[in-house]
């Protein structure tokens, strides 16, 4: 099985990818940075309703697939996939606000040792994995490597 951390891990896509992953046995971290979630759902509260998805998550917490945190270092260093959850709303032109992806590969870049392959899975223009890879290549530690996939 698979380390897993999910950027963007305690909103609506990256909690349902955390709670589904960890069912299929993986091991997997919901890194937030909005400590507030991360610290409801550390203690079983879920913050959105979603059929089925409480169960979930108690399960793969008590089963100690699945935990949360707000740390980058501590759930990205080891981790063999990153999923890229976070939101991305319209602009004032209408395109999609890569604010939050930016800052989001520029901190896993920071912390991710070894290689490590990112996922795209928050809703970005085409072309946007370049500018992922650009990102990520700029700000990795020496001993880093990426592959960036993207998935619709
Ligand atoms: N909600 C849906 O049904 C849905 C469906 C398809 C695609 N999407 C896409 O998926 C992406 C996520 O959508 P969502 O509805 O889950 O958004 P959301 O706002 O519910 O969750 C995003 C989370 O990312 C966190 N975050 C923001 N910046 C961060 C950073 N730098 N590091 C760590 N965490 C950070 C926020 O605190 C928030 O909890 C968007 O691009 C959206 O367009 C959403």
């Amino acid at each position: 099985m698979s380390r897993i951390a999910i950027i963007g891990g305690a909103g609506y896509v990256g909690l349902s990818y955390a709670a589904a992953l960890a069912k299929l046995d993986h091991d997997v971290i919901g890194l937030d940075l909005d400590a507030d979630k991360v610290s409801k759902l550390s203690q079983g509260c879920v913050p959105i309703f979603e059929p089925g998805l409480e169960d979930l998550l108690r399960e793969g917490c008590a089963g100690g697939r699945l935990r949360f945190t707000a740390d980058y270092a501590d759930a990205v260093t080891d981790a063999e996939y990153v999923f890229l959850c976070v939101g991305t709303p319209p602009a004032s032109d209408g395109a999609a606000d890569m604010l939050h992806v930016r800052a989001a590969a520029s901190s896993l870049a920071t912390y991710a040792r070894g290689h490590t392959i990112v996922v795209n899975k928050s809703t970005m223009p085409p072309g946007s994995a370049h500018l992922i890879a650009d990102l990520l290549e700029h700000h990795r530690a020496d001993s880093a490597t990426f592959s960036v996939v993207a998935v619709s």
